[in-house]
């Protein structure tokens, strides 16, 4: 069926097939800027227009235009509608190759590592930056910050203290690009020292193992369970990276005993502890971990990010070092040259002082607490074979799956059917076989559509 209409100068000539109303819809538009028929920039019509030109429900198309936002063919400008994305973030998909292919009929997310995108607080980051550039003065757009804003260490040795339980004096706080150049920070120091033994948890974030793996290190690893790292496996190092409030990915807390044991281990040996407190602030059903780094500030190097708090893409993170690695911290930060946007440090500041961030987290906790309940209702109901762990906190749990089912099948299985999902043997750092089993990322899908990725999950999981 061909409609032609003409809003606000654009004739925009779509072609739908297929019995299923929106799926057509959606499809004739990817194809239309696939094609170059919509380039990268053009606005679409108002919902309400192109549902009255076509003969659809209002709701059918604007559901279309959220999906196509979410796979990025689309953007949606708050108060100024929807544009056609630009062409090069929509070129992989063009691709011929079976893995961009299967990408493009991806409907719906469940990896872990990412928060609800459609969540971030746009009116009260704006505002906040309204008011840091008022009072930001000439000298700070300078260079000259290489420990990060005046404003921000402050406001986040004030913070971390009272939700994280961090000892940090503002001038220790180093802001960084996320945890990720965190860490590689902290390489170049520990490279630059000489110590180089250096301990990971068996199963971690890939990308920390890769960034370690690039290094001259010797890399080892300790054992995880349900309560953390096994510290009392840990060989002589100089250094370990461990998820003390929340191990990634079993989602364990780290046992008390455990966090004596490791700060004992690194006085012994005089070793660094990396705390990797990447969603400390998401705890669901009791209080909060505090940080290991109070119980040995001059062993532990702490790390925080804005990645699942806010957004990823503001790559805004930092670390309290022990003191007598500030300096060689700040050196590798000035050689790397890669600092944090002064306009996005000065906003997260007013945003923190303002008490916005902890708004923002008290409402998306509440928020991911819900999708978690779900989630552990809906599996528990449908696939009681299929076991949920690790749900006590942050944004992902593992889904231990059904006797006689494999990681590689299920997730084939859910590709097939445009459901993207993450196995946990992906997290593995050494050759060891964890029980099948998913690691479901629940703070990712856009709240319409989270209802619909579960189903497809249980449908998965109950057929495949
Ligand atoms: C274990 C772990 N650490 C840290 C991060 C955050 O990294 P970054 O701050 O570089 O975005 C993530 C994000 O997925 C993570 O899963």
């Amino acid at each position: 069926m061909a409609k032609t209409r003409a809003t606000s100068g654009l004739d925009l000539h779509i072609e739908r097939t297929g019995h299923r109303v929106r799926a057509g819809l959606e499809t004739a538009l990817r194809e239309a800027i696939r094609d170059g028929r919509l380039q990268a920039g053009t606005q679409l019509p108002s919902t309400r227009a192109l549902a009255s030109d076509q003969g659809l429900a209002r709701n059918t198309v604007s559901e279309a235009y959220d999906q196509l936002v979410a796979e990025g063919w689309l953007t949606a400008r708050q108060g100024s509608g929807t544009f056609v994305a630009d062409l090069d973030s929509v070129t992989p998909l063009r691709a011929t190759s079976a893995t961009a292919e299967s990408l493009a009929s991806i409907r719906f997310d469940l990896r872990p590592g990412q928060p609800d995108l459609t969540s971030f607080p746009r009116s009260a980051w704006l505002s906040a930056t309204r008011s840091a550039m008022g009072a930001a003065s000439d000298q700070q757009f300078g260079y000259g910050h290489l420990r990060g804003a005046q404003q921000l260490q402050n406001a986040l040795a004030a913070y971390l203290g009272r939700a994280r339980g961090v000892i940090a004096h503002p001038d220790q706080v180093i802001i960084c690009n996320g945890f990720t150049s965190g860490l590689d920070l902290i390489c170049d120091v520990l490279v630059h020292r000489g110590t180089t033994r250096f301990v990971i948890e068996a199963l971690g974030h890939t990308l920390h193992h890769r960034l370690l793996a690039r290094r001259e290190m010797q890399i080892a690893t300790i054992p995880v369970d349900g309560v953390g790292a096994v510290v009392s496996e840990l060989p002589s190092a100089d250094a370990v990276l461990l998820t003390p409030a929340h191990q990634h990915p079993l989602g364990g807390a780290l046992h008390p005993a455990r966090r004596r044991a490791v700060t004992t281990w690194a006085n012994q040996e005089g070793a660094v502890i990396i705390e990797d407190d990447y969603d400390g602030e998401f705890r669901y059903d009791r209080k909060s971990v505090g940080a290991l780094q109070s119980l040995a500030p001059d062993r532990v190097v702490y790390s925080g990010t804005a990645s699942k708090s806010l957004v990823p893409g503001l790559r805004l993170g930092w670390l309290i070092p022990p003191n007598d690695m500030l300096e060689e911290l700040i050196e590798a930060q000035r050689l790397t040259g890669r600092h944090a946007s002064i306009v996005d440090q000065v906003a997260l500041a007013h945003l923190i002082e303002s008490g916005g961030y902890d708004r923002h987290i008290r409402r998306m906790r509440n928020i991911y607490r819900r999708r978690r309940d779900r989630l552990e209702s809906i599996l528990t109901e449908r696939v009681p074979s299929a076991r949920v762990r690790g749900v006590a906190a942050g944004l992902h749990a593992v889904v231990e799956l059904p006797p006689g089912k494999t990681e590689d099948e299920v997730v084939a299985t859910a590709r097939e059917r445009g459901l993207a999902l993450t196995g946990l043997s992906e997290t593995i750092a050494e050759a060891e076989s964890p029980p099948p089993a998913l690691v479901i990322g629940f703070g990712t899908p856009p709240s319409h559509s989270y209802t619909a990725a579960l189903a497809r999950l249980v449908a998965v999981l109950e057929h495949s």
